[in-house]
């Protein structure tokens, strides 16, 4: 049945089915892939630390305002902010996301595209009898093909597709909740293995000794926009999730949870990638390819490992699906409720034309390679465009969450936030004021800091 605008809009059914969704939207790629690439690029424990830094400080309260504007309009991301604050650019915020989304969504696409390609390789036992160096050429040989990716990406954004028209409850909660954990459970299993390899404890100094003077400016906006990405944040996807939360849950302890929940699983990865890395003598910063290339080598070290590379990267992958479907229900919910298209027009078109941006990208990965002229004489590499989409997300975001704070901070009536806070009154929040200081004054000048000192190199 087509969701428009004359029945009451989808929610969910059940606390669990909040926190299952919101967590799905969290956990995804950027936890298992992102983050431990990231961390090898910027040097281990003393950006991680910056990070957690981040999460605390930004991403919590921040995630708690996307949460309440949301469901104080009972709107999508673009018509949040009109609703709030009408006849003002604020709605911008909303639009900014909407690029956000766009841009996120197409390499999102690309790399749960490689993920569904290792499913096929572990299942055809493919990782067996090879040494790291010929898993590495196996990588290689997957982003140079042509078509290959491709292919894959497709089958994935179809999925991604096909779990948003299925609609809100029955789409994104039922397989959230037995899943997700189960893959916390495979990790686990993977951590006891990786931290047991010889050779070890270079993975888990790089992971756990801090050593600040490897901690860069460039660094620091990578943490920061890694921050944003990790907890889905600064596009709307948690304002359009808020919009479904009934009005008697509490939306703070939800944030705590789910920030909790992602952060753990990102930790864990780590344990499990670092000391595989280090055992394997696989490069730190070997950048996007990092887990593809080193986990096999963990699997082929391990009894079971056949079974657990199978379910690790089935499972990764329902992770990435569970990430991607909150993406384009961001652009679906506006297209819906704003311009009138029904759900199966919005999901369609949305879901080619992004799909043709990645593959583009996916193409710009090893089997194209032009220069574009740009105004005034500058040249952009098209090699490396994929990169370039992720470094841009990671500024969009926290642009975004920049306005979404000050927008809870200043903007929206005292008394509205005070009431989505506190559950309509029902309990008193001792720690309103803090969450207020935080909104108003803290987040805003980190992110403010964070990227007045990638341009000018202060720290
Ligand atoms: N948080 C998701 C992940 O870590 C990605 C994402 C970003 C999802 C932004 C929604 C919005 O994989």
């Amino acid at each position: 049945m087509e969701n428009n605008n004359l029945q009451p809009r989808d929610g969910f059914s059940s606390k669990l089915g909040i926190i299952a969704a919101a967590a799905g939207s969290a956990i995804g790629l950027g936890n298992i892939w992102k983050f431990p690439y990231i961390t090898g690029r910027y040097g281990g424990a003393a950006f991680i630390l910056f990070y957690l830094f981040c999460i605390a400080i930004i991403g919590l309260p921040v995630m708690l305002s996307e949460f309440l504007i949301g469901r104080r309009a009972q709107k999508n991301a673009i018509d949040s902010f009109k609703t709030l604050k009408p006849n003002s650019p604020w709605y911008l915020t909303g639009w900014l996301g909407f690029v956000a989304a766009v841009v996120i969504l197409s390499f999102y696409g690309v790399v749960a595209g490689w993920t569904l390609h290792y499913v096929f390789l572990s299942i055809a036992n493919k990782f067996v009898g090879n040494t790291p160096d010929q898993l590495g050429a196996m990588f290689g040989g997957l982003v140079g093909n042509p078509w290959l990716p491709i292919f894959w990406q497709v089958i994935f954004m179809g999925l991604t597709a096909g779990v948003i028209l299925g609609g809100v409850k029955d789409g994104i909660e039922r397989y959230t909740k037995i899943l997700m954990p189960l893959l916390l459970v495979v990790i686990l299993i993977l951590d006891v293995r990786a931290v047991t390899l010889p050779g070890a404890s270079a993975g888990l100094n790089f992971l756990f000794k801090p050593d600040f003077s490897k901690l860069t400016a460039e660094g620091m906006m990578s943490a920061l926009g890694h921050a944003f990405f990790s907890l889905s944040l600064g596009m709307g996807t948690m304002i359009t999730y808020g919009s479904y939360i009934g009005k008697k849950e509490n939306l703070g302890e939800t944030a705590l949870q789910v920030t909790i929940a992602d952060t753990a699983i990102a930790l864990l990865a780590g344990i499990a990638i670092f000391p595989a890395v280090f055992a394997f003598g696989v490069e730190p910063g070997a950048g996007p390819s990092l887990v593809f290339i080193t986990l096999p080598n963990v699997f082929n070290q391990m009894p079971g490992g056949y079974i657990f590379a199978i379910m690790f990267f089935l499972l990764l992958a329902v992770a990435a699906l569970t990430s991607s479907v909150s993406i384009l229900e961001v652009i679906v919910a506006y297209f819906t409720e704003n311009l009138g298209w029904s759900r199966h027009k919005a999901t369609w078109l949305a879901t080619i034309a992004i799909t043709a941006v990645g593959a583009f990208e996916s193409l710009t990965n090893g089997t194209i390679n032009f220069k574009l002229p740009l105004y005034k004489g500058g040249i952009m590499h098209m090699f490396g465009f994929f990169d370039w989409m992720i470094e841009m997300s990671d500024l969009l975001l926290p642009i975004g969450g920049l306005f979404i704070s000050l927008f809870v901070g200043y903007v929206m009536l005292d008394k509205d936030v005070k009431d989505e806070v506190s559950d309509s009154g029902a309990l008193s929040v001792p720690w309103y004021g803090l969450f207020k200081i935080l909104t108003r004054y803290v987040a805003p000048v980190l992110i403010v800091v964070t990227f007045i000192n990638m341009v000018f190199g202060i720290f």
